[in-house]
């Protein structure tokens, strides 16, 4: 089966995996992934933070737990899947929250938040350039006086891929397709099983490729199997609080791994807090 675009419908649409089989796996296998994010982003949203807005809040993760705690809280994703996915959880708890299908450089909403949250998602599939002006159109977004955060995993978190950055290391590009995985049971009575790799990592971009496999099984056959792919730009912490600074934010403070400490360069994550003025 050949390579599936991800539902994108032009060339400078985000290229992203989120889609189809891998939608459903977010749905019934990641609800309790890095719980620690979970926690952290909600100390804001209680914290004199609402409404409060998910942005990539893809089928819930973040997003359901806080609306089932009575938080107001929107969400919105560049993948409908994604969001049909989080839209179906939520009925199944008798829950509505506002949700909207939007690529987060093509963002407009009617509402103005005091906190606006972006977990997992900044960066990807996107060009530097709308991520430029993602950052714009989240700053616009806020109250006065409002936060924005935004975490991200550093480039030289993974050990393994860290080496692709060097000429000698991308030699090794594309990596092997990893040998088959143990298959999951899902709730509608499919299996399913996922395998990924980098294929890609332009330096001078900083941009990283990967590819998904995304297979479902129904009685012991494979059933449907996608190939897909993920863009990742890559920021380092610098480059990011200046593109904060440029987009209008001030006061801008990191954090180390969703843990409310100041950064170190062990922290495989650092998160972005950021005011409106
Ligand atoms: C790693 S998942 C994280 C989902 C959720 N924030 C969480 O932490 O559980 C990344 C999400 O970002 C979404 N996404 C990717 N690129 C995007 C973009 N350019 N604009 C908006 N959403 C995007 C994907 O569809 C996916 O739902």
């Amino acid at each position: 089966m050949g390579l599936v675009g991800g539902e994108a419908t032009g060339a400078s649409d985000p290229q992203t995996w989120h889609h189809g089989i891998v939608a459903t796996w977010w749905a019934e296998f990641n609800d309790d992934f890095r719980p620690q994010e979970i926690l952290y982003f909600r100390r804001y949203v209680e914290r004199d933070g609402q409404p409060a807005l998910d942005v990539a809040c893809g089928t819930g993760r973040l997003l359901l737990p806080y609306v089932r705690a009575g938080l107001d809280v929107d969400g919105c994703d560049v993948s409908a899947d994604m969001i049909e996915q989080c839209r179906a959880k939520a009925a199944r708890e008798g829950l509505s929250p506002s949700l909207s299908v939007q690529a987060m450089h093509e963002l407009e909403l009617p509402r103005k938040y005091r906190t606006v949250f972006v977990c997992g998602a900044f960066g990807l599939g996107s060009t530097r350039e709308q991520d430029v002006e993602a950052l714009r159109r989240l700053h616009d977004l806020l109250e006065p006086g409002g936060t924005l955060l935004i975490d991200i995993e550093v480039p030289y978190a993974d050990a393994k891929r860290w080496r692709y950055w060097t000429t000698a290391g991308r030699r090794d590009l594309p990596e092997e397709r990893p040998a088959p995985r143990e298959r999951r049971l899902a709730s509608d009575g499919a299996e399913y099983t996922l395998r990924g790799r980098a294929v890609d990592l332009d330096a001078l971009e900083q941009r990283i490729t990967l590819e998904m496999h995304a297979e479902r099984w129904r009685n012991g056959e494979l059933d449907a199997a996608e190939d897909r792919r993920l863009t990742i730009n890559l920021y380092f912490r610098n480059e990011l609080l200046l593109l904060l600074e440029r987009a209008g934010f001030a006061d801008v403070r990191i954090e180390g791994d969703h843990n409310d400490l100041p950064p170190t360069a062990d922290d495989e994550f650092l998160v972005f807090v950021a005011r409106k003025r």
